[in-house]
């Protein structure tokens, strides 16, 4: 059974690669078209925690802040307060693990990465990708330096974004279990992982499984 779906999936695959691979004049079904690479770079627009992808570009908080002030103040406010119950940027330090934690992209967000994709992708509210990649990194040197994590003649670049440390950065540390993951020692089983699977209770038990 097992070696079947390996062999299924292998030869999936391999017709997979060779439908990309071909000209639409010698695919079977001709269906749909070939993404060209230009509409794959328009989708192709993540960055990674280590800086991979990040688009060529810099900026200050400094400059971040007229930008901030014109394009995201009206819900976020001037300072990333938040307006009424739109969402807080800034502030939460220490909140975490208190019965009323504050997550902010300061507080909470693990990497400096994941704010440039986020507002690059998502913000402004309504008005989506409309950023150019300078406003971008401007910005997000903003909410970086409110959340006095840089100064605010910090040159953020596609070239630093990657290294910037997080105060939350460990906090999505969870360990996990399973052999075959590079858990938190980074220690992942290569070979013999086959761990003897123990039953420790089964649905029929507690009496969950519907009669017929
Ligand atoms: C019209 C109101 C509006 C404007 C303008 C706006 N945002 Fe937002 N923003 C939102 C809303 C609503 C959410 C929550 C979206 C969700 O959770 O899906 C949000 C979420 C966010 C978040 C994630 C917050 C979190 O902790 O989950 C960030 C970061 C952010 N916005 C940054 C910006 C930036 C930077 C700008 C300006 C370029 C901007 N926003 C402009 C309404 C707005």
């Amino acid at each position: 059974m097992y070696v079947w779906v390996k062999i299924v999936s292998a030869l999936m695959l391999t017709s997979l690669i060779s439908t990309f691979s071909s000209d639409a004049s010698d695919r079977a079904f001709n269906l749909g078209s070939i993404a060209t690479s230009q509409q794959v770079k328009g989708w192709d627009i993540d960055v990674r925690p280590d800086g991979v992808g990040a688009p060529i570009g810099s900026g200050t908080a400094f400059d971040g802040e007229e930008v901030f002030a014109e394009q995201c103040a009206s819900c976020h406010g001037d300072f990333g307060e938040g307006v009424d119950r739109w969402p807080e940027l800034v502030g939460g330090d220490g909140t975490l693990n208190t019965h009323d934690p504050l997550k902010t992209t300061g507080s909470y967000w693990p990497y400096a990465s994941t704010i440039f994709d986020y507002i690059y992708r998502a913000m402004p509210f309504g008005a989506s990708q409309s950023l150019s990649y300078d406003e971008t990194y401007q910005i997000v040197a903003y909410l970086l330096y409110m959340n006095d994590i840089i100064d605010d003649d910090f040159v953020l670049s596609d070239q630093n974004i990657g290294l910037i440390k997080m105060p939350n950065q460990d906090g999505f540390l969870l360990p996990d279990p399973r052999p075959d993951v590079s858990n938190i020692n980074g220690n992942p089983c290569m070979e013999n992982c086959n761990v003897p699977v123990k039953i420790i209770g089964k649905a029929k038990d507690i009496d969950v499984t519907p009669e017929d």
